[in-house]
């Protein structure tokens, strides 16, 4: 019999987890209207939420319970994945939500905190069973955990007993210094295998997919390597520029903000060896190895691999779009990259000397994350030496439109040999007849089963910030700052010149 959602039907099969108390720090916040609510109830909806599941919020403001319920079915109204909000599926999964008011800062607030959660595990079968939810600004991720640890709420996995987790959301630091102290006091308080780094990249359907495509299929390995590839593309474009965020962005940048995390993830699903089991440490095991095998940008001429660039006024989709400069909390003079290109080398028996082409940025022209494999050309034109061939493209479509397609030459129609370039295609949505779920819905339930393959490990993060760091100190002292684009174009010209050098042009999404 085949499944109507395969998919679903796998996770129900094997993976149910054991109910617990899921505290979010944070609860007053944008994440927790917008994503994690809103993904814990698509969970609820689709019937992969174990019974007596807990959600409870902490936030400085006093709230009710009832009145947290309430916020809390607004924000799902607005951004779940599954809707309108079935009203017998709310009112269960708001039966299992509760809020703590408290600061970030006091010990009271977590006594309170803690009193509540011992009166859930006797009303509602969760069994001493925790995930704290980090959704705070980094600056207060070591004193929650210290007192989380200092107040008795953390179970320590070496000894018998129900399981303590904890996600943290990015950024883990703005560099290898500030991670590596991150990370420090992380493990102070808990062990590494207890802590579940986000990178919402890794939840991703369509990420997810890669490893599917690349190491459940038997023919695509045999011409994954520099002997048939020419060179690889990873874009991130948004059409959106940084919106309310301009304080944060001010002191990241494109590349702490995508560059760093979500693309250096990318890049290593679609460079890494096959991992020798589909098990966490297997699979990061292998992701890290590319990471330390990025070539190093060389001093003083990172200029040959690197472009930055900021949007200046401009169009997008048909509206004005005004200049980074004039965002709100923004310098007027600010020299914080909004695009980044990247040409970048794995230096390793696979990939020697196949350029891959990173690049990401604000107020493009469009919403498209995409990665493209570009393929050697046919050795010898047997068709017509004058008749250009084209190179095989297989596109990878994160977002949106997921998919994948090749790109070969097809014979035109007719008496003569001439040749054109078509596509094959597949898409998630016709195939499967639905749209992906949403990265925090697969995110959470995968630390509620414990499992971290889809998290970001220790060494992950600090050996992608010391490869990144040089360059970013070089471009802040640097006399110059980044190249202008217009809002609406696809970067600066050095972007484009960046491949023109090696005789290649971007994909066009
Ligand atoms: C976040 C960045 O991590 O990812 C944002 O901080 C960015 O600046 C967002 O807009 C993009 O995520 P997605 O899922 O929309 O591609």
């Amino acid at each position: 019999m085949t499944s109507a959602n395969p998919l679903r039907e796998g996770l129900e099969q094997e993976r149910v987890p054991d109910a617990s108390c899921l505290v979010i720090f944070g609860a007053s916040g944008d994440l927790t209207q917008r994503k994690l609510i809103p993904a814990l109830y698509s969970l609820a909806s689709e019937g992969l939420l174990p019974a007596g599941q807990t959600i409870v919020g902490y936030a400085r403001p006093e709230f009710t319970d009832e009145a947290f319920r309430a916020a809390m079915r607004e924000a799902c109204d607005a951004h779940a994945r599954t809707r309108p909000v079935d009203d017998a599926v709310w009112e269960n999964f708001a039966r299992g939500l509760f809020y703590v008011s408290g600061e970030f800062t006091e010990r009271d607030g977590y006594v309170r905190l803690r009193e509540k959660l011992a009166e859930c595990d006797r009303t509602r079968g969760t069994g001493g069973r925790r995930i704290y939810y980090l959704a705070v600004p980094p600056q207060f991720f070591p004193t929650v955990s210290t007192i989380l640890g200092a107040e008795g709420m953390v179970h320590d996995p070496e000894t018998p007993g129900p399981f303590t987790r904890v996600i943290i959301e990015k950024p883990f630091g703005r560099d290898l210094q500030t991670a590596e102290d991150l990370n420090r006091v992380a493990v102070g308080t808990f062990r590494e295998r207890q802590i579940f780094r986000i990178d919402h990249y890794l939840g991703k359907e369509t990420v997810q997919n890669l490893l599917v495509f690349r190491f459940s299929n038997g023919i695509f390995e045999s011409f994954w390597n520099r002997q048939y590839v020419d060179h690889v593309q990873l874009t991130v474009a948004e059409s959106i520029g940084v919106e309310k965020r301009g304080g944060y962005f001010e002191t990241a940048g494109i590349t702490r903000d995508i560059i760093q995390n979500h693309m250096l993830q990318l890049l290593s699903l679609v460079a890494m060896e096959p991992p020798v089991a589909f098990e966490a440490n297997a699979v990061r095991d292998e992701k890290v190895k590319v990471l330390r095998a990025l070539r190093e940008f060389p001093g003083g001429h990172e200029g040959d691999l690197a472009v930055r660039g900021q949007y200046t006024e401009g169009s997008v989709l048909g509206d004005h779009a005004a200049a980074y400069r004039s965002e709100e909390r923004v310098d007027s003079q600010s020299r914080t990259e909004t695009f980044a290109a990247l040409k970048v080398f794995i230096d390793n028996w696979r990939w020697a000397d196949v350029p891959f082409y990173l690049r990401a940025g604000k107020r493009l022209p469009k919403r498209v994350t995409d990665i493209s494999i570009h393929f050697r050309q046919a050795p010898f034109p047997l068709f017509s030496r004058t008749m250009r061939t084209h190179s095989n493209v297989l596109a990878i479509r994160i977002q949106p439109d997921e998919g994948i397609s090749l790109k070969f030459d097809s014979k035109l129609p007719g008496p003569t040999v001439r040749t054109a370039p078509v596509t094959m295609e597949f898409r998630y949505a016709t195939s499967f007849g639905a749209e992906p779920p949403e990265a925090y819905e697969r995110l959470l339930l995968e630390t509620m089963l414990g499992d971290s393959t889809l998290f970001a490990r220790r060494d992950e993060v600090e050996t992608a910030w010391a490869w990144l760091d040089p360059l970013l100190k070089s471009w802040e002292s640097s006399g110059t700052g980044p190249h202008p684009y217009a809002a609406g174009t696809w970067g600066p010209d050095a972007a484009e010149e960046l491949l023109a050098r090696d005789g290649r042009h971007w994909r066009r999404p």
